[in-house]
């Protein structure tokens, strides 16, 4: 044990009642599933992490992209890690320079992990540290019972918030930094793909005052219903004509504000033709095709403002949730669909494969 570890004992002063090892799912095989519940210690926090007793950790697209072990996760993943990013719990150790936290706090996970120091930072991208790394991709993260991070990416669980929804606001967080690189109050919003950010997506941009909201989905009309549940004035699928269906409820202009959710290029260039002059896209997708064709000239005529989006602002995206949570804006329990023991993993990893559900949360009874 280092001298670190040894401080952050006796400051965590409860930290004696905790068990020294734990179960947790870890990638260990170079392969799809390759995951394992296997024994680890229960960490130490450093001087300025916390030791946190987690309540629930929510699965993500990129769970299932490390499940599937694609090109992606092959790069990003080391073999041996506690995966698992979206997560919120209790804290129940302090690092020896930690003040800014209590021991007893209901804490939710900022995920992208930043130095604070470089010229990203500085300038209020922390999401985009230069030298950033993510929770539970790079490094052990919270499919597990236990985990320790900098206390700086805990922040306080909004007041009257059921504890296990904490772990939304990673993907809540997505939607909302998505919306707002655009106009979202009084304007017209178009949200391509209905994955569980696509969902939430609708359901922000409607609590944040939108004029009208068209959802779209492809296939899946389990996802389409939820739309439709969360106030959607207008979804479409693959039996409609995208475009031409957008333009006709926007008088032939398109929409202010269009945001790629489902990471098809088809969707990229449907969103392209039905945004109007002068108006948003905004894309948080990962592209399972790299180089997606992108129909260019339309961008440039139509004069669009376009923008990747990585992570949620740090930490004025994550204000914006504080207060929808708060007063009780986004309807959680809609689109959260399942809720399972965080020891049934595999089925979890199985059901989002398939897609009949919204958002997954694993909970640690
Ligand atoms: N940039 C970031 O920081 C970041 C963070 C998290 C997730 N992501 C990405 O955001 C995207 C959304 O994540 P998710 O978990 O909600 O997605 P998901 O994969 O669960 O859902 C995508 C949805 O898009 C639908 N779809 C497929 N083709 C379509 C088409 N042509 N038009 C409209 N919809 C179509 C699918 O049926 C599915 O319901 C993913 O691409 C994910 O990798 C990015
Ligand atoms: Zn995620
Ligand atoms: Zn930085």
């Amino acid at each position: 044990m280092s001298q670190c570890s040894r401080t952050a004992l006796l400051v965590g002063s409860n930290m004696s009642d905790l068990p020294s090892t734990m179960l947790a799912w870890t990638k260990v095989r170079n392969e799809p599933d390759g995951f394992e519940l296997i024994e680890h210690p229960v960490p130490n926090p450093g001087p300025n992490e916390i030791l946190v007793k987690t309540t629930s950790t929510s699965i993500c697209g990129t769970d299932l992209h490390i499940w599937h072990w694609d090109e992606w996760s092959k790069q990003e993943v080391p073999l041996g890690t506690i995966t698992g990013h979206e997560t919120c719990g209790t804290i129940v150790g302090l690092g020896s320079n930690v003040t800014s936290h209590k021991l007893g706090q209901l804490v939710s996970i900022e995920c992208h992990l930043a130095d604070w120091t470089c010229q990203r930072c500085k300038e209020g991208n922390a999401h985009i540290c230069e030298n950033g790394s993510i929770f539970g991709v790079h490094t052990n993260g919270a499919f597990a019972p236990y985990f320790t991070i900098q206390a700086t990416n805990a922040r306080t669980t909004p007041e009257g918030l059921e504890p296990g929804y904490g772990s939304i606001q990673d993907p809540l967080g997505n939607a909302i930094h998505t919306l707002t690189g655009g106009p979202i109050e009084g304007s017209t919003i178009a949200i391509h793909g209905l994955g569980p950010i696509g969902l939430f997506a609708v359901n922000a941009a409607k609590a944040l005052g939108a004029k009208m909201i068209i959802a779209i989905d492809w296939e899946n009309e389990y996802r389409m219903d939820l739309a439709k549940k969360l106030g959607a004035d207008m979804v479409l699928g693959k039996s409609h004509d995208i475009i031409a269906e957008i333009l006709s409820a926007t008088e032939g202009r398109g929409v202010d504000n269009s945001c790629e959710f489902s990471g098809s290029t088809a969707a990229l260039s449907n969103a392209i033709h039905s945004t109007r002059m002068g108006g948003y896209l905004n894309v948080l997708s990962v592209y399972g095709n790299p180089n997606p064709p992108v129909p260019m000239n339309d961008l440039v005529f139509r004069y669009l403002h376009l923008k990747g989006i990585n992570g949620r602002k740090m930490w004025s995206t994550w204000d914006i949730m504080e207060d929808l949570l708060s007063r009780n804006e986004i309807d959680i329990e809609t689109i959260v669909t399942h809720r399972i023991n965080w020891k049934d993993f595999q089925d979890a990893m199985r059901l989002s494969k398939n897609g009949q559900c919204g958002k997954i949360i694993l909970d640690f009874p």
